[in-house]
């Protein structure tokens, strides 16, 4: 028998030759043309070539304004930066493999300086708990956004949106996870809007709503779109971004009435239960929708991916892509693999070209 993991899954008449992926890893690589260095390109192929079945690439920032939360990282909204990208999709497509593309906005996390126009913008003027890490030092207090802000923020999706589908992308996901500007919209921890985008958990997706509504218009039908959602964010590492599996769950069938095809989750191990129930994140999203679920967190061997894959559709994993370039085939064959901390990942933003 065919070991589910390597058998193909179709999702809106794409199909994917095994439930394996590369998850989406920034690696901050841009220069002032917001376009990754080759290798870092490379690297996507490669792990196309080495039996993937869906690659991710970095989150690309979707404007010029106020989306940016790191030194070099990418944009597509150029003729430039699509042709630069046009050749790995291509790639990946040669490959046998399918191609999506990441975008967000990064809101309170974005850190001044690092935007061309400098600014810091959020649901609420509320900072991040912890310290940038990059710089050691707190996050500046964000602008609540204004409609005029929020009507540019959804240009820039839907502008950055346009520019990975003339790439050639498979499929486009939005980042609605790790504590970036969507994922702010979600959470009471950091939206206390007094407006109809704050509040109740239907008001504060409403500007997701917005966000989804405006992208999938250009969004070919034979394209996916997916979102990813985690419970957790970069500097909020310990904070439960969501109350209760009641309003988590509220939040996903709010997604699950969207023409969207897929819901990524983000976790830090997949294995675990979440808000103190004995389901674990996959199990207590399922519930509440019918939508394909992707998976990713603490995946880095045949026993964990096979695990995780009983009650997901396809996995994800980080690390073990970024470092080991034959993780797909030592999946396969069962080897005994190692799992790799985040010391080991940050390799991935030095000028050393990743194995
Ligand atoms: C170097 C690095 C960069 C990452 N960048 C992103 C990103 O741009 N977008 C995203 O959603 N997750 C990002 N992540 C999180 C991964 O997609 C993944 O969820 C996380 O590494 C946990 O999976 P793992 O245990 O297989 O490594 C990044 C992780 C690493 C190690």
């Amino acid at each position: 028998m065919i070991n589910p993991l390597f058998s193909p899954i179709t999702i809106n008449n794409i199909t994917l030759k095994n439930r394996i992926g590369v998850a989406p890893m920034t690696r901050m690589s841009a220069g002032d043309n917001s376009i990754p260095r080759k290798d870092v390109l490379d690297f996507l192929v490669t792990r196309a070539e080495n039996n993937a079945g869906i690659v991710y690439n970095e989150a690309i920032v979707t404007d010029y304004e106020s989306a940016q939360g790191y030194p070099g990282q990418a944009r597509i909204l150029n003729q430039n930066q699509v042709d630069a990208w046009r050749v790995v999709t291509d790639k990946i497509r040669s490959r046998g493999a399918i191609s999506v593309c990441q975008i967000f906005h990064c809101g309170r996390m974005a850190y001044e300086g690092v935007n061309p126009a400098n600014r810091v913008i959020a649901p609420s003027p509320i900072a991040p708990s912890q310290d940038n890490p990059l710089t050691g030092s707190p996050y500046p207090l964000p602008e609540q956004m204004s409609r005029f802000d929020m009507d540019h923020v959804i240009e820039g999706f839907v502008e950055t949106a346009k520019g990975a589908m003339a790439a050639g992308f498979d499929g486009l996901e939005l980042h609605c996870a790790h504590g970036y500007l969507l994922n702010q919209f979600l959470s009471a921890y950091s939206n206390q809007r007094g407006d109809k985008y704050g509040g109740s958990m239907e008001n504060r997706y409403r500007f997701v709503h917005e966000v989804i509504d405006a992208v999938r218009m250009v969004i070919p039908g034979d394209r996916l779109l997916l979102v990813r959602v985690s419970n957790w964010g970069i500097a909020d590492m310990d904070v439960s971004l969501f109350e209760s599996k009641g309003e988590w769950q509220e939040m996903i069938h709010l997604f699950s009435q969207e023409p969207i095809n897929g819901i990524s989750l983000s976790t830090y191990d997949f294995s675990a239960k979440g808000f103190g129930t004995d389901q674990n994140m996959t199990q207590i999203t399922r519930e509440a929708t019918k939508l394909p679920l992707l998976i990713c967190g603490k995946i880095y061997d045949r026993k964990t991916a096979d695990k995780a894959l009983e009650d997901a559709d396809i996995v994800l994993a980080g690390k073990s892509m970024l470092l080991n370039p034959n993780w797909v085939s030592d999946v396969q064959a069962g080897k005994e693999l190692k799992l790799y901390g985040s010391d080991e990942a940050g390799i991935a933003y030095t000028d050393t070209p990743l194995p």
